[in-house]
């Protein structure tokens, strides 16, 4: 997938080189031939990709994911993401649940939970290093792989021909998207809430009417007859704040752009 997208990349570059420029075909033909260097676009630089990046934003318009961004902000957890995303040495990876992945639980499954197993629970969803989906492959010969909740709270990553799994104890979701991933961060949605033993002594059951609509906005709408129009709504003022700013157009890109990679996978 790696491979595809920057070959694309560079396919769009040098599309842009020859149109931009009249005598480079002709170029090409009379000069010597040069060292690849010269002739390759100036490597990795994708153009507006911003300073740091601000994962509260990300979420926001990227997702559905304001679920987990709730909890990440109930918790604190998103400053110690937030601070590890800032790090570009390290880096962070989070596996984010979708709002309909919070919804096919029960409501009452976090009821019970202490603010620390809340907090751990969070935590669970992310490494503290940054991995690209290519690096999966080798990751996962280091099974079990710890998270941020610390050594114990571990995940089993599976790659079946670039098909990525994150197995939780309860869970066994799939990697449905890469939201964003550029060394320090990467954002991978994933279908399911991951939910390690420590804190779930057993399978917690799901909601008795499952989600029927993958992508609506939340599921903390009163009734289910306002329903639709509260998502509707949820989901008119988000695509006008996806229009908001320029910093927030490149999240869009990439956003779109990793739906275009769930089309070709
Ligand atoms: C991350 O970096 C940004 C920009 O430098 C800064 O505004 C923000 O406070 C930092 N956040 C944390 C949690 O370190
Ligand atoms: C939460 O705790 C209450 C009281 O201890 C108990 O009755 C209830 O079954 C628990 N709910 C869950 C989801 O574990
Ligand atoms: C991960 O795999 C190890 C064995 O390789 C196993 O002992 C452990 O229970 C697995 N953990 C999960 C969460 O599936």
């Amino acid at each position: 997938m790696m491979e595809f997208r920057a070959s694309l990349f560079t396919a769009a570059m040098l599309a842009i080189a020859v149109l931009s420029s009249p005598a480079f075909a002709a170029q090409k033909a009379t000069s010597p031939p040069a060292p690849p260097a010269d002739i390759l676009p100036p490597s990795p630089a994708p153009a507006p990709a911003p300073g740091h990046v601000d994962l509260a934003d990300l979420l926001s318009v990227a997702g559905p994911f304001g679920t987990f961004l709730e909890y990440l902000k109930k918790t604190d957890v998103l400053e110690t993401f937030q601070s590890k995303a800032n790090d570009t040495k390290e880096g962070i990876t989070m596996f984010v649940p979708k709002n309909s992945a919070f919804a096919a639980l029960r409501t009452t499954t976090f009821a019970n939970l202490t603010g620390d197993q809340l907090k751990s629970l969070i935590l669970y969803h992310a490494l503290p290093k940054y991995y690209s989906l290519a690096e999966f492959n080798k990751l996962s010969s280091l099974n079990p792989v710890a998270t941020f909740a610390g050594s114990q709270y571990t995940l089993n990553l599976t790659d079946n021909m670039g098909s990525i799994r994150v197995k939780s104890m309860w869970s066994n979701p799939k990697i449905s998207s890469s939201v964003y991933s550029t060394r320090p961060v990467a954002v991978y949605e994933v279908d399911k809430v991951l939910l390690p033993m420590q804190i779930f002594k057993s399978d917690p059951p799901l909601a008795p009417a499952p989600a029927p609509m993958d992508d609506k906005a939340s599921d903390d709408a009163a009734s289910p007859a306002s329903r639709k129009p509260a998502s509707a709504k949820a989901t008119g003022s988000k695509s006008a704040s996806y229009r908001a700013g320029v910093s927030v157009a490149s999240y869009v890109a990439v956003a779109v752009s990793g739906g275009l990679m769930m089309l070709l996978w």
